[in-house]
Parts: C-alpha cells; structure tokens; sequence
C-alpha cells in the first residue's frame, strides 16, 4: 500500500514535493540509476545516497568546520529553531501513556497525536515548535553497537508546525537545509532530498528525506491526510512533521567511527578504557559495515569482511560493541524508568528486562563492575539537556539493582539450560532460542558468553517483538445499535439529585435509556449505581457512546413512559469514598514506595475495592503499613477534593501525563480530580467533596499478580468502620481462645500436682485395706478371688495414675468416677488376672451415669450426664 501511494505522490512530483527552496537553489530531480528512487539535488547525482560513491565518507573525514557532541548539537539546533521563531519545548515523557496503541514514544510527532478509533487530533503547545525528544524503538536491537548508526533509544529532533499560525512545506525544507548549512557548515551541494511517504498513529504523507553523504539525517513529512493509506480524507489542519536524528548530526559534524562514539559522553570513553581500547583502524571498519549494511548477506560476514577491509583482527572489535551496547542500553534504560516504565516480562517492560540482561552480559564479558557509576555519568552529561533525568537518580538506579539482583537469582536455572543444549551438540534454533529466553529467561547473549554459539541471530529480537509487540492492541470499539437515541443527560455529573423523574427513550432486551439519569454507568474501575426504574430493580448500569443503558430486572418500561427512578443512595456513597480512596491510596503507594508507580487497573465496588499498581517486588508489611498510614494521614488532613474541566491540552500542561492514570482520554475536554497537592487525575468517576468524608481507609490484603504488577485490595469509610471491627472481633475471640487455653493448662497442671501428691497415699490406704471404705473416696470391694477398688470423685489424672498402679498388683482391678452435676467420666483398669474386666466395670458404671463406655479387657473409658 506504503508503495502504490508513493507512486502517486511521485506521479505528481509538483503537487507533493517541488518547494520553493529547490527553485532558488537550482536542486533537480532525479531518479536513481540503481533502485529508480526519486531524488533532489544541486550536484550531479546518478544515484540516491544509499548507493552514492561518497557514502559514509565522513567518517574521519566529516564535511562541517566543528565537532560538535550529543549536547552541543542540540544546543545548536534549538538554538537555530529559537532564532527562527520557534518554541523549544522540552521531551514527552518516553513511555506513551496518551496513546492506547503504543507502550513506548516512537517519533517526536507521537507526542501531538491523540488518536480516538479512526481519527486523529494534534495539540500543539506551540506553534511552530521545536523538541529534544526521546525516542525507544526495539525493532533493530540486534543491531546496535554492531552497525554504528542503530539505537535502541535516541534523539528525535522534532520540528512541528501547524500551517495554520504556523508554516507549511517551503518553510520547512528552507529551514532544514539552512540548518545543515549554515548551522553546521555542511556544503549545501552535499544535501539530497529524497521522495518518500510517512504515515504514523492515522494520518499520514509525502515526505522529504534529507540525506548527507548516504546518512540519513532527517525525515521533513507533510502530513495532509488522515485515515488508511488507501481510504484517506485531507486532515482539517496540515501538520509539518520534521523528524532528524541527534545523533546523527553529532556523528555527521565530529566523523567518528560510530554515531555513539560522540553521543553518550564521557561514560563510553571509560567503558572503552575498561574494555581494552579501541583498535586503529574502527573507522575505516565502521564505514565498511555502514556501506555493506543495505545489501545482501548476513550482519556477521558483513563483520568479516569489514574487519579485513580495515586490516584488523574481528574480536578486537567485539569488546568495543559490548561497550557502545552496554551505553545504549543503560541510556534507554534511565530514560524509561525515570518516566515511570519497569522491566518485567510483559508489554513493553519486556524490552527493558532484555536490554538490561543484554547489557549484563556484554558487562560480564569486558568485565565492567557496577551500573550505578555509568548511571551517574549518562545522567551528569545528560541533566543540561533533561532537567528532569536529575531527579531520578535514585529511582533509576533502585530499579536497576532489583532486577540485576532478579537475573543474578536466575542464573542457577540458565545454566541448566545452557547445559542442556550444550548437550544437544547442535546450534538451537530461532524458535528454540526464543522458547528458552520465553521459559527461562535465557538470551542469546548468555549462551555466546557460554561458548554455546557465535553470535545473536538478529531475528531472534524481531521474532520477540512480534511476539510481545511494541504496540499495544487497541480496545474493541462498542458494539452500536442505539442510532438516533438521544444522548443522555447525565445528572450525576451536575446536581446529582438521588431520585428524579425521566422519560424513557428506548428500551430493547431489558435495557432502558432515559433522557436524563442519575444512574453512574459502569466505567474506570468503578461498578454502577444500582436502585430503580419505574417500579423495576436496575441491575446494571453502562453507557455506549453518549448513552445512558439501564438494565431492569423483572421487566421494562415502554418508551415514551415517565418514569420514577432512585439510586441506591447508601451504596453510592460506600463506591464514592472508595473511588477516592483509590486516588489516595495510589498517591500514598507513589510517596512510599517511589516514582514508578503508576495505576495498571482499578476496581471500585461497594464494600471493597482494589488497585493494581506498576512495582518491581511485593511490599513489604513494613512498607504496606506506611502506605496506609500515609492514606489515612491524606483523610485526616480533610483535603478538599476539587474537580475541574479543562481542554485536553491544559490539563496535560498543568499536570503532565500523570493525569492518565487509567489509562487514554478520549475526549477533546478532560474532567481532572485533584486530592490536594496529592494526586491529580484524568477520571470520570464520583469522588467525596473532602477527603475527611472518608473515614479511614484499611488495606486488607495484597499480592503480586504479575510480574511487575501488585494488587493492593482495601476498603473504606463503613467498609473500614466494619473492617475494624471484625478485626476487634477476630481480636477477642483470639483472647478468648487463649484465656481457655490458659484456664485448661491451669487446671491440668493442678490436676497433675494433686495426682503426684494423693496418689502414693490413696496406694497405700487401698492396698492396705481387704474391704470397705479406705480414705478420700475410695473402697474396697471383694469380687470372686480378687478386689475391685471404687474411687469416686477426684480428677481425672489421679483416676488414671491411681488406676495404672492398683492394676499393676496381681488379682485387682479399679473403676475411678469423677462426677460434676454435668456428667459424670468412668476410668476403669484390670489387672490381667483380675475377675473383673475393665471394658465390663466400664459399661456398667457408665450405664448407672445413664450413658455408655468401652475399651479393653485392660483399660476402658466411659461416662453418663447423670455423674
Ligand atoms: N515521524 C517521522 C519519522 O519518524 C518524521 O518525524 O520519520
């Protein structure tokens, strides 16, 4: 599709490329006698710059007057977009919370789209505008610090403008080849503008590359269209969307041999120094795998080849990749984390966790110690440029620690693998190496460190995006059958009256849309009103589009009915006060635990709710206790909670993107609810005027539900009143269960004293005595040759020691009775030649307390409710 529309573009080169600059500077038009790509210049060119002779020649030998670096380069063409009427504003945060199609900020002009279903907005903060911004893409990760020029994050200087109070296409490219000319002195004969096409978050056209010497510097798109390349419709405002890459003006203007040697600062030179040195001869290597890199064959015989080329040994390069690799990564790292993102294994955290286990083993391989020294450094030569990267400092290197300690844990496992395929005396595949780092976390990288392969296949990282996907899927849309019904009135957001009376608008299938209701309709975690409709129980309460459906139980009104309705006004409240409480909670989690934490879903029911939020490991008890005590702090300090409408584009300016918290606003105007200087959020739900209405607020539980992911479930206001109380309930029975415990244990232990005292004695009396009563008690009844001894009364201890004893001597036995006006217990023991059996006296004694006994011939047991 990209190809049939850059045909038409190209058919009709007048309408969609020709810009005044070309005219004034004698640029031409030409088609490259190689690949047929249409191009502009103003030196005689056969080809595009992808195959011109003088490709990558500016390694050592750069075409510009200064050498400038990473900051520089940006100060000089801020500077330059400053002094031509443009705002420098500063980075979009990199983790792209405004889009629910996209984890990760891929271009400059991503931060301007808001995308709602098919059709696309921009809020511009300024016009026209100039910005730094940060970019994460994960697509060519196999390639960096192999090819020179591939990041897994950089500089997107993006150049908008709308045409409206702005400027369109002749202004743009004018102002972009006299950045490259008279800002940084490139030759304006060196400049060549290819044709191409640009489409991006649904809007989408033609677009000029700028190119210098076969690098790619920037990409000049004149958005005009909106919709599928294909079905497109003009925009309503045409958008210039200029995008260069940073990087590349700092390596273009200082020749080195990759772009990241002059764009990560001091950090690289040490890493290198680590690493062994950089070997003569890297930028003559570089160029070859620069000019190699578009044509056929695989990334590592490119290597070879370009290693010969230079005249130097391919391994000692290997240890200058690791460097630029463990650069790379640990830059995008810092970038992501401190705007809030966490490496774990699902969405885009999964490309964090591989990119930091990749830069641990290009670490492990040149031997570099310790992350937090190079975090410094990124962060020091970066803080100029991006302020905020300061104070992230500590968050960013928490983080990194957690999840080096995470993978160190892992390792045991990996090397089991790595065993394993060792075994298999074979190179596993694509596929079996994706399963392993899938299964076990085991990347490549690991295994080339293991010996156990060469080198990374670069599929394996496409293989995985593909899998994980850079890019969110996109929500369903509802499903829609209510055409012509009127949007509903919605009370709930104005006087809120708890019962009114509506007209009922429509009505199908057990589900009624009113004209008017003050029914809160399921949305953002929080569960709907429930009460009645004209008589009927309403069970449940959503809204499609602007319309408000209520589903009665028991039957429906008709349409055209007047209708009385009421919300179940206590149960509001209970869902209300828990909706704050997930904004304090999620607020208070934030002050405790640190800045990554963000809300992943909430739910809000009546009597609890619960919140899921971004965090690398379960909290613990001591840190859960402070983040209720901090929510309940927030409540008694009786915060006023103040709800606002501004425009989409205020709201982010006043409160960054922070306001999503649950996730992407749809809607051109957002309703925004401030806690104080606590939290502010974009959210549609109910809330308490002041947070003191709330009570207290009781974390019941919490777990981890993914990796990344911990679940905080709570309750509030009555919800805490009776949460208190069952816990002072579980409380007393606790007490009460140990002070029984307690009074038993008394008793048995005085049981035992009072047996270790009477029964020597009571021995005595009994075996002294051949018949009738014989002290506390006890008698003694002759019974064929034997004796039996009846003693009645005393504890049960002393029964049995006494029992034991006496049926130690030839001929007797013993029936022990301890009585309570509740019952009487029978202990009965034989001696073996005794007359009398124990499980016989057992029965019958038991049977004369009226209930029963058994045993064996020895010793038996029994009782009755008559003792
Ligand atoms: N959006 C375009 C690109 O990514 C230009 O900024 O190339």
């Amino acid at each position: 599709m990209k190809q049939q529309i850059q045909r038409e573009f190209s058919a009709d080169p007048d309408r969609y490329y020709r810009v005044r600059l070309f005219e004034e500077r004698g640029f031409e038009r030409r088609a490259c006698q190689k690949c047929g790509r249409f191009f502009w210049s103003s030196s005689e060119r056969d080809f595009c710059p992808d195959d011109g002779p003088d490709a990558f020649s500016f390694i050592g030998s750069p075409p510009c007057p200064e050498k400038l670096d990473y900051v520089r380069a940006w100060e000089r063409v801020r500077s330059f977009f400053e002094d031509n009427g443009h705002s420098a504003i500063g980075r979009y945060p990199v983790v792209c919370r405004w889009r629910d199609d996209l984890y990760f900020t891929i271009a400059s002009i991503v931060d301007f789209q808001r995308v709602a279903g098919s059709s696309v907005s921009f809020e511009f903060p300024a016009n026209p505008l100039v910005v730094p911004q940060t970019c994460l893409r994960f697509s060519d990760l196999g390639n960096v610090g192999l090819t020179g020029r591939h990041f897994s994050s950089f500089c997107m200087v993006g150049q908008h403008s709308m045409e409206k109070g702005g400027y369109w296409k002749d202004e743009c490219v004018e102002l972009d080849y006299r950045l490259l000319v008279e800002q940084l002195g490139i030759p304006g004969s060196e400049v060549t503008f290819v044709e191409d096409v640009w489409a991006g978050g649904g809007s989408f056209g033609p677009s000029l590359e700028y190119h210098v010497r076969g690098l790619e510097m920037g990409n000049a798109v004149f958005t005009e269209f909106s919709g599928q390349l294909g079905s497109h419709r003009p925009l309503e405002q045409r958008i210039i969307d200029m995008g260069a890459g940073l990087e590349r003006f700092a390596w273009m203007t200082s020749g080195t041999p990759t772009a990241y040697d002059c764009s990560f600062g001091p950090v690289l030179g040490q890493m290198l120094r680590e690493a062994g040195g950089a070997p003569e001869g890297l930028g003559r290597y570089y160029e070859c795998v620069a000019k190699t890199l578009e044509g056929p064959g695989t990334l590592a015989s490119k290597a070879e080849a370009a290693a010969r080329a230079a005249g130097i040994e391919r391994s000692s390069v290997v240890p200058v990749e690791d460097a630029y690799v463990v650069a790379d990564h640990l830059r995008t790292l810092v970038f992501a984390i401190a705007d809030g993102a966490l490496p774990s294994n699902v969405g885009g955290g999964y490309n964090l966790r591989i990119i930091l286990r990749r830069a641990i083993a290009s670490m492990d391989r040149i031997g570099l110690r310790g992350m937090d020294w190079m975090v410094d450094s990124h962060i020091d030569y970066l803080a100029g440029t991006y302020p905020e990267l300061d104070g992230a400092r500590s968050d960013v290197k928490k983080i990194l620690r957690v999840e080096s300690e995470r993978y160190d844990r892992s390792r045991e496992r990996m090397s089991k693998v790595a065993a394993r395929v060792r075994a298999r005396q074979r190179p596993p595949t694509v596929d079996e190496l994706v399963t392993m780092y899938e299964s076990d976390g085991v990347t490549p990288h690991y295994l080339k460190k293991e010996g156990i392969i060469d080198e990374a296949p670069a599929e394996f990282y496409s293989r995985l995006e593909q899998i994980h996907q850079t890019s969110k899927r996109r929500r369903a849309e509802p499903p829609c059958g209510l055409e012509g019904v009127a949007e509903t009135q919605l009370l709930y957001y104005g006087e809120d009256p708890p019962a009114f009376t509506a007209r009922v608008l429509w009505a199908s299938g057990g589900w009624a849309a009113l004209d008017r209701t003050s029914f809160y309709p399921r949305g953002g975690g929080q569960e709907p009103d429930r009460g009645t409709l004209g008589g009927f129980a309403v069970s449940d309460v959503v809204k499609e589009g602007g319309v408000v459906l209520h589903k009665t139980e028991g039957g429906c009104p008709e349409p055209g009915a007047e209708v009385r309705c009421a919300i179940d006004e206590e149960r509001r409240r209970d869902v209300t006060r828990n909706h704050t409480s997930t904004h304090i909670i999620n607020a208070s989690c934030r002050r405790v635990l640190g800045s990554w934490i963000w809300q992943h879903s909430a739910f809000k029911e009546a009597d609890h709710a619960r919140l899921d939020v971004t965090h690398h490991s379960h909290p613990t008890g001591g840190e859960i206790r402070a983040i209720e005590k901090e929510a309940n702090r927030i409540i008694s300090e009786a915060v006023p909670v103040e709800v606002r409408e501004s425009s989409r584009g205020e709201a982010e300016k006043e409160h960054g993107f922070r306001i999503y918290q649950g996730g992407v606003v749809p809607v051109s105007r957002v309703r925004t609810v401030s806690v104080g200087k606590y939290d502010t959020e974009a959210c549609g739900g109910t809330h308490v005027a002041n947070t003191s209405q709330i009570g207290a607020i009781r974390i019941t539980h919490t777990k981890r539900v993914q990796d990344g992911v911990v679940r905080i479930e709570f309750v509030s206001g009555r919800g805490a009143a009776e949460w208190d109380a069952s816990v002072e309930r579980r409380r007393a029975e606790r007490e009460e269960q140990d002070r029984q415990r307690a009074q038993t244990d008394r008793r048995r232990s005085s049981e035992r004293d009072e047996a270790r005292r009477e029964v020597p004695l009571m021995l005595e009396q009994i075996l002294a005595c051949r018949s009738g009563p014989c002290g506390d008690g006890a008698e003694v009844v002759p019974a064929g040759a034997g004796r039996l001894c009846i003693v009645v009364g005393h504890p049960e201890k002393t029964h049995e020691a006494l029992g034991k004893k006496i049926s130690a001597r030839p001929l007797y036995s013993y029936c022990g009775i301890t009585g309570s006006g509740a019952g009487g217990r029978v202990v009965t023991y034989a001696a073996k030649d005794s007359p009398l059996a124990a499980d016989l006296i057992a029965r019958e004694a038991s049977a004369a307390l009226g209930g029963s006994g058994g045993g064996d011939r020895g010793h038996a047991r029994g009782g009755g409710p008559r003792g």
